[in-house]
């Protein structure tokens, strides 16, 4: 994905103006991969007080680990399906396409949101109806979710939509879209 020019886009997403400073903030990076969406948060906001990485894949979980000890952070790392990790609630949770490969992405928002302490945001990147992601699709057979739909099942997991985000250029701007939502209660 970083070879698509997504973590040039996660850096655009995470550069809005967004009222919070990430160094005051502990961050799960939930489906993490190769921990490209919270390395580009740790390159906007500075070094969290806690960064944790939620992976099933050990490979993946070990190559996250690495891009963020090239930044000076020693991530906690769980290897672990969303859902089956208990952890205390942190301020942000990152979240870039992982709930298309979840099996019913209305549990997977709840899971993301009891991860927040009230208040706390999710940082959403999720694919959308494009034909890009059909070929995606032959491979990894993913979900994509047309805008209402997506904010409907946000809203319906007690979140509050702070702002949408439209990736500018490349490959970002074709198959996925960025939403910022705050945990309601
Ligand atoms: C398309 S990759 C995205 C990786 C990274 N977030 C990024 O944007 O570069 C999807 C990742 O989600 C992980 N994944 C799939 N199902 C998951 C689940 N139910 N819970 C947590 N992670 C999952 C996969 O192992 C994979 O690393």
């Amino acid at each position: 994905m970083r070879t698509l020019g997504y973590y040039d886009g996660y850096l655009g997403f995470l550069s809005e103006p967004q009222g919070m400073t990430g160094r005051d903030a502990c961050i799960v990076d939930v489906g993490a991969g190769t921990a490209a969406f919270s390395e580009a948060w740790v390159a906007i906001n500075g070094i969290p007080i806690q960064t944790t990485l939620i992976e099933p894949s050990p490979a993946m979980l070990e190559s996250g680990r690495a891009a963020l000890r090239r930044r000076g952070i020693e991530p906690r790392t769980v290897q672990a399906f969303l859902g089956e990790a208990v952890l205390e609630p942190c301020e942000v949770v990152l979240a870039a396409h992982v709930i298309e490969h979840c099996p019913d992405p209305l549990v997977a928002l709840r899971q993301m949101r009891d991860l927040l302490l009230p208040g706390g945001r999710l940082y959403l990147v999720v694919s959308k109806p494009h034909w890009c992601n059909v070929i995606i699709w032959l491979q990894w057979r993913h979900r994509t979710f047309q805008k209402n739909e997506i904010m409907g099942l946000i809203q319906e997991a007690s979140f509050e939509i702070d702002r949408i985000y439209d990736f500018p250029s490349g490959p970002p701007s074709r198959t996925s879209r960025g939403i910022v939502a705050r945990r309601a209660n």
